[in-house]
């Protein structure tokens, strides 16, 4: 089946943004509330990158709660301070991303977040970072991050693999293949590191 026909026809409905346990969804803090949270993860700096396309992130999650005839204006301009991100930092989150409390995305340029992406409270994302489908034929395949994960500069996470809580990714890896709690993956296509205390 072509990638174009999967699209049109075996689209799955959008994930409901922000419903999984991790995420803001379920949250009881005020948009507000939520983007102070990212502006002290993100170290207090209102100008870093991360810190900006995530509070966009966090408003496109939260005009979708809202009645159709205000979010038809919130969603236009959602809409263009997405792009702004997209184009002007090179940072692509899109609002269908299951995205946790006090996530950091360290620097800018080249992190491209599928849709159907989950990454867990605390998290970091660095530069040069994907979350992708592995496969064309696949394309709602997406990575699943728990907690704490933290992902190197340069890695690209592809296909429906899932990070376990407090899982790292090396600098540079490919990752193909679940990596589980606390373990650290690195290399093309990425190997989990043995424990340090265990290793050869
Ligand atoms: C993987 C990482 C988290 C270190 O984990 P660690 O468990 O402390 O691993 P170690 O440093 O003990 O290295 C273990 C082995 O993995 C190798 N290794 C470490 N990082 C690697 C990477 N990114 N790619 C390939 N191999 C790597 C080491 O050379 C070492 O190999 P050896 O056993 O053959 O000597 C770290 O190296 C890393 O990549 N961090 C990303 C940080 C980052 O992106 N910084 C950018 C900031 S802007």
């Amino acid at each position: 089946m072509s990638v174009l026909k999967a699209i049109t026809t075996d689209q799955p409905p959008l994930p409901e943004a922000g419903s999984a346990s991790n995420v803001t969804g379920e949250t009881a803090l005020t948009l507000w509330q939520q983007i102070k949270e990212d502006w002290q993860a993100h170290g207090r700096d209102w100008t870093k990158p991360g810190f900006r396309a995530i509070a966009v992130y966090r408003f496109g999650v939260w005009r979708m709660q809202k009645p159709k005839l205000l979010r038809a204006p919130l969603s236009l301009l959602y809409k263009s301070l997405y792009r702004k991100m997209r184009n002007g930092y090179g940072i692509d989150l899109p609002y269908t991303v299951k995205l946790g409390r006090r996530v950091v995305i360290e620097h800018q340029n080249g992190i491209i977040i599928h849709g159907y992406s989950e990454i867990g409270d605390d998290s970091i994302i660095r530069q040069g970072v994907t979350l992708g489908n592995r496969y064309l034929d696949r394309p709602f395949d997406a990575p699943k991050l728990g907690a704490r994960v933290n992902v190197g500069a340069g890695a690209k996470i592809l296909g429906k693999v899932t990070l376990g809580d407090g899982a790292s990714v090396g600098a540079n890896a490919v990752v193909l293949n679940d990596i589980p709690a606390g373990q650290t993956a690195v290399g093309i296509p990425a190997k989990i590191l043995k424990p340090k205390d265990t290793a050869d």
